[in-house]
């Protein structure tokens, strides 16, 4: 009985030395929210009384000092938000008030997913020392990208996927030297990739899908040790695909489809025995495709169609582990279609509108 009330006693007494919110952090949140409006999921009811480290939906703080280190509001949460009637996402309009970056102790700034939050994003976000994840996907944000963002060093997630950004990618991204992840798809960014694009030695997922960039795919690209998924489709690169991609350790998955890239297909992506997704359809692409499959190469998906491939389907296609989805229509393919796997599960609409292909799934050649 003792030793119960002797440990009630700790856990009272640590629950105390808990910090409350400072009064400042508190200020800067009442400013934030104040710029943003809700009418769905009542997210920001709770956001009420003295205490903002304690029952304020979304905020946490750190337990010692009181500041305030996370805010995580996502409109469409795995836990049903406050309120929320059942099936109804959260809508917010209004924008970022830059006295968010008075929150100087903050790591995680997540505002996602909230469809109608227009503006831009305060440049002043690059100056808090500490952010690790900021993730403002799926609203309307308009502008720019910040120029200096690099000076978030810590920073490993930057997901801004799905929203009205524009112009360039900033000069100074490729010095974020803890990026791992990285979201750009879906905006209106035009502009080169930065050619030192390869410094983000950390970067396992760089997606651009979606957007105007132009130019040419940097061949830094290639040094990235830990790029395992590039999607680059659905933009305007031009030039050939280096070379330097089919070399590297992780890559799994490649989409570098709806472009208007020329030159052949390096032949080490078909030898690769790590990519197992890669799209090269609409480009222009040309010359043949390359005899270079290997046994340990595995594809689940190996797009190249509509482009402007000549010559046979190559014979070394047959010894690949494994094709999942097949297509080399949209060429100018010709000849016979290999017999066998992993010719015989794939339709005819995987070889059709070349210049003369026959066999296969395809009418018997003459
Ligand atoms: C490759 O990209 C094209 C164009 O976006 C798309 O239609 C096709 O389904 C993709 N292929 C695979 C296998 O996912």
């Amino acid at each position: 009985m003792a030793r119960l009330g002797l440990r009630l006693l700790c856990v009272v007494l640590s629950i105390a030395a808990v910090r409350s919110c400072a009064p400042a952090d508190r200020e800067a949140l009442l400013a934030f929210k104040s710029s943003l409006k809700e009418q769905n999921s009542g997210v920001f009811s709770s956001w009420t009384g003295p205490n903002c480290c304690a029952g304020w939906y979304g905020v946490s703080c750190d337990p010692t000092t009181g500041r305030v280190a996370d805010i995580n509001l996502r409109g469409e949460a795995e836990h049903p938000l406050p309120s929320s009637r059942p099936n109804q996402p959260g809508v917010m309009t209004g924008h970022i008030s830059s006295l968010v970056c008075r929150l100087d102790r903050l790591t995680t700034f997540v505002l996602a997913d909230w469809r109608d939050i227009s503006g831009s994003i305060p440049p002043c976000i690059s100056s808090l020392p500490l952010l690790r994840i900021l993730d403002l996907t799926g609203n309307r944000l308009s502008g720019p990208i910040p120029a200096d963002v690099g000076k978030l060093s810590r920073l490993a997630v930057l997901h801004l996927a799905d929203n009205q950004i524009s112009g360039e990618i900033p000069q100074s991204l490729p010095k974020l030297s803890s990026l791992m992840r990285l979201d750009l798809s879906g905006n209106r960014i035009s502009g080169h990739i930065p050619e030192n694009f390869g410094e983000l030695r950390m970067l396992s997922r760089a997606l651009l899908r979606g957007n105007q960039i132009t130019g040419g795919i940097p061949t830094s690209i290639g040094r990235m040790t830990r790029l395992a998924d590039l999607d680059l489709a659905g933009n305007m690169f031009s030039g050939q695909i280096p070379e330097a991609l089919g070399k590297m350790p992780v890559l799994s998955t490649l989409n570098l489809e709806e472009n208007t890239l020329t030159g052949v297909i390096p032949a080490n992506l078909l030898g690769s025995r790590r990519i197992n997704i890669l799209n090269l359809s609409h480009n222009a692409l040309e010359g043949v495709i390359p005899d270079a499959f290997g046994q340990r190469s595995y594809f689940t998906a190996l797009d190249l169609s509509h482009n402007r491939l000549r010559g046979a389907v190559p014979k070394t296609l047959k010894t690949v582990s494994f094709v999942g989805h097949l297509d080399v229509s949209q060429n100018q393919l010709c000849g016979q279609i290999p017999q066998g796997p992993p010719f015989d599960h794939q339709a005819a609409a995987s070889f059709s509108g070349n210049d003369c292909l026959c066999g296969g799934p395809l009418p018997q050649c003459l």
